[in-house]
Formats: structure tokens, sequence, C-alpha cells
């Protein structure tokens, strides 16, 4: 069964010049275990769709004109804010582009993630396995122990030295690196990575990659993965919906929709991811992607 079933999706935005329909009736299903690509051009409305099924959005400016989000057996347009708060963080979390603007660089990295793992426990006990009348100390040990776990888990090398570490002691690839393990602290179902590798060189971004991937295979997580490059999505996604202004114009298993796709759009998007064979200059936007779709 879908743990994610978005039906007719449609977002307006309001901004100076007006209401403007932003997603145009969304339809996109994520089964259980799967990583699946939501990709498309600046604009397509990739992180309104994340944003949407966190609830994240903010209305006003945003009004919801359709369709509904059924998440693991939630109506998340139609639930409250208080239950809303009780699945973030512990059924479904998300993780963005830039790590910077994410991490505050004023406070070490262990109290983020002490701070992260105490929120969510608050929601979920069974995080901690404390019992519920356990002091705030033993909370904050056994959170501090859990963050620490975490730390190795996504590869940061002496994790329980490290954890003291301000943010700014850290590449880029490792603070991604504490973000993801921030996300998953509370063990949710559900990622929604927002362009999480655009940030990172290639190299890094691969390894950042492949510490998700791990995850959808130890704990099946189930993975929304947005981004604008379609070289990402073949590398590590199993589905792939393509959007272009505001609609999908496209989707299916990668294999299928990379080889042989349907949509001029897809194949627009496919000309523009580089390959090693290309020379300088090569690299074009070589079908106008509004005029390919037309
Ligand atoms: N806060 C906002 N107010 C008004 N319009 C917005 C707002 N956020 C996004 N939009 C518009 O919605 C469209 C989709 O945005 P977004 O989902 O961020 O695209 P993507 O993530 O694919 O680059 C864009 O045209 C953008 O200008
Ligand atoms: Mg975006």
């Amino acid at each position: 069964m879908a743990l994610l079933d978005i039906k007719g999706l449609r977002l307006a935005m309001t901004s100076f010049d007006g209401e403007t329909e932003v997603l145009k009736g969304i339809d996109l299903t994520i089964p259980q275990g799967a990583i699946a690509g939501v990709v498309g051009e600046t604009g397509s409305g990739k992180s309104l769709t994340g944003l949407s099924v966190s609830r994240l959005v903010p209305t006003p400016p945003g009004r919801y004109l359709g369709g509904r989000i059924l998440f693991d057996g939630h109506d998340m347009l139609a639930a409250s804010e208080e239950e809303m708060r009780a699945l973030r963080g512990t059924r479904i979390s998300m993780i963005f582009q830039d790590p910077t603007t994410n991490l505050n660089p004023a406070f070490r990295i262990s109290t983020q993630m002490v701070d992260a793992a105490l929120a969510v426990a608050s929601r979920d006990p069974d995080i901690l396995s404390l019992p519920a009348t356990a002091r705030r100390r033993q909370k904050r040990a056994v959170a501090r122990q859990l963050a620490i776990e975490m730390l190795g888990r996504v590869g940061i090398v002496d994790p329980a030295q490290r954890i003291d570490a301000y943010p700014h002691q850290f590449s880029g690839g490792m603070r991604q690196r504490v973000l993801i393990a921030m996300a998953l602290i509370g063990r949710p179902k559900l990622l929604i990575a927002d362009e999480p590798t655009t940030a990172l060189d290639v190299s890094v971004q691969a390894q950042v990659l492949a510490l998700i991937h791990s995850f959808v295979v130890d704990r099946g997580l189930t993975v929304m993965f947005i981004t604008h490059n379609l070289g990402v999505v073949a590398q590590i996604c199993n589905e792939v919906a393509v959007m272009r202004q505001g609609e999908i114009v496209e989707a299916g298993p990668v294999a299928k929709v990379l080889t042989s796709p349907a949509h001029a759009y897809t194949r627009a998007l496919m000309a523009s991811v580089p390959t090693r064979e290309m020379k300088r200059g090569d690299l074009s936007f070589s079908v106008d992607p509004v005029e390919a779709a037309v």
C-alpha cells in the first residue's frame, strides 16, 4: 500500500501581482520503501509539493484549492496543527539544500541534536526507551547517547568527541550528515529531502546519496527526493515524477522514464544532464522546455 498518496492537489500562492495557481492538480503516489524522485526545473513547484506534505506552506499566502494528501492514514490537509506537530519528526521529516541555514551557528552540534531528540521524544517517548517518569537529566543523558549513535551512523568519525563541535568546524558534507542524523533521530517513515545535495561537490554528493540509500535499506525508510538534477535521480531513485509549471507531466519507474521518456519536456531535461563524453560548451538545454511541451 502507498505510504503517501497525493490526489488532485491544487495550491494557489498570493504575491505582489496577485494569486497564481502554482500546483495544478498534482497526483503522486509513493509506495512504502521507495525512493521517489520529484524532478523539474526551478519554479516548477517541487518544494511547494514537499512542503504541502508536511503542511509547512503558510496559509496565507498559500491557499489550497482542492485535492487531498493521505500519509500513513492521515488526511494531511484536514489534520489539526496539533496532530501535524505530533507527526513531524516522528513520522515525517524534511531536509533542505543548505545545511548552513538549518544548523544554528551559535550552538554546539550536541545541543542542537539533543534538543531535536528531546523534542521528538516528547511526542514519542519510545525514542529514548525511558519511562515517562524519568528525570530531565536522565532524559538529556540518553538523548545525548542517541545523538552520538546517530552521528556515528551517518559516518562522522569519533562522534563522542566531535558532537561538541560548532557547525563551522564541520565541512558542508558533514553538516548535511548532521542534518540527516537530526531528521532521522525520531525514526520517521518518510523523509522529504529537498535538493539535499545541490550545495555539495560531486564526490560528497555521492556519499550523501549513499547514506540516504543506506537508511532505506536498513530501516525501510521511504524518501521523496526533490531535485532539479536527473543525474541524481538516476543514481538514487526507483520512481520518478517529472514536474513542469505546477503539473506532473510524466511519472513512473526510473528505468522506464529515463530510458524511454514519453514527454518532450523530460527529454529536454535529460538533454541538459552532462555526460562524461561531453566537451566544454556541449551542455545546453537543447530543446526549449516551454516549446517542447506545447
Ligand atoms: N511564498 C511564495 N509566495 C508566492 N509565490 C511563491 C512562494 N513560494 C513559491 N512561489 C511560487 O511557486 C512556484 C513554485 O515554487 P517552488 O515550489 O519553490 O518551485 P521549485 O522548488 O520547483 O523551484 C514558483 O513559481 C514560485 O515563484
Ligand atoms: Mg525548490
